[in-house]
């Protein structure tokens, strides 16, 4: 079977201007995924430094690991939730950080992986797992799940219009015999409400995917803690970036980060978010939904 491409880091260069990490910073990478933007950041780090890579995909962890060995003494790595950071950090006995990244979501390692089941484009089993140790499977959320209860997820986390009517077919289709793949599932979602999408370029079946996917992972509940835990690990003058890829992510770092500039914790570096050049979107496609926002702790040494 072809090899997964790796994924490419987006945004690097404007991640580096708002981390600005320099000779002899801590910095963890809360997503490392195939470590492309731990690469640039240790390369500004170096000789000293340390940077932890957190990811909660063993494979890839085991890439970064590869691509970065010739940096290995200034590397810390841990299979980990991000959202369980402070228990990471303190493991390695670091109570403070100069810089946090985090570059949400799935990398296209995993997005073109068939096994890893979570694109519709790709025929594979119903997975989705972002952590594959992990027992349940996007699978068993579409075959076990009431229909209002997937209606829900759909809906809120898809912010799919069509919700119900997609949850009924799921139901209506289980009744013959469970759903095991991903064409499977999209083929259901095609089926019940691909009319309503004729003309638009984006498949019927992607917000339920997302749907299901940020629900399985509980994905937007670790982005909450972990943006809660982070700003205790950030010192005077430390730095944190996010790279959202959907609204739902987005809102949720605009909201955290005036939240910290209320209660004083420091300054929006980005009154916007950030978006990636136009050479970036037409050589990588991916990078187009890409939002990038960075907020500094107070007292920042010059
Ligand atoms: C967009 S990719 C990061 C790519 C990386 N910046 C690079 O340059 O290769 C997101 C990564 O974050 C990981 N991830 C997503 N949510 C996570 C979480 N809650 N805890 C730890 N890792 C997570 C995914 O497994 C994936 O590898």
């Amino acid at each position: 079977m072809e090899k997964p491409a790796l994924h490419k880091p987006v945004m690097v260069d404007e991640v580096l201007e708002f981390l600005s990490p320099r000779r002899g910073d801590k910095v963890l990478d809360a997503t490392i995924g195939c470590g492309g933007h731990a690469e640039s950041i240790l390369q500004r780090i170096q000789p000293s430094g340390i940077l932890v890579g957190i990811d909660r995909d063993q494979s890839s962890l085991k890439i970064a690991k590869e691509r970065l060995k010739d940096f290995d003494k200034l590397c810390r790595f841990a299979h980990a939730n991000f959202s369980g950071l402070d228990a990471v950090l303190s493991d390695l006995g670091m109570d403070a950080i100069d810089a946090a990244l985090f570059d949400l979501g799935i990398s296209s390692f995993q997005l073109d992986d068939p096994l890893r089941g979570f694109s519709f484009e790709k025929d594979g089993v119903l997975d989705m797992r972002m952590d594959p140790s992990e027992s349940t499977r996007a699978s068993d959320l579409v075959n076990r799940l009431s229909r209002d209860e997937l209606a829900g997820i759909i809906r809120d986390f898809g912010e799919e219009r069509y919700a119900g009517r997609i949850a009924a077919a799921i139901v209506e289709r289980r009744k013959k015999e469970p759903i095991k793949t991903t064409v499977d599932l999209a083929g259901i979602v095609k089926r019940a409400v691909g009319r309503k999408y004729a003309g638009q370029r984006l498949h019927p079946a992607t917000r339920t995917f997302q749907g299901i996917r940020i629900a399985l992972n509980r994905e937007l509940e670790n982005i909450e803690t972990a943006m809660d835990k982070i700003t205790g690990f950030l010192g005077a003058g430390g730095r944190l970036c996010v790279i959202s890829f959907h609204s739902l992510e987005d809102r949720i770092i605009k909201n955290k980060f005036r939240e910290f500039e209320k209660m004083g914790l420091g300054n929006i570096m980005t009154k916007k978010p950030v978006r990636p050049a136009d050479n970036e979107t037409e050589t990588n496609p991916r990078s187009r939904s890409a939002k990038l926002r960075a907020f500094t702790v107070l007292g920042r040494q010059g």
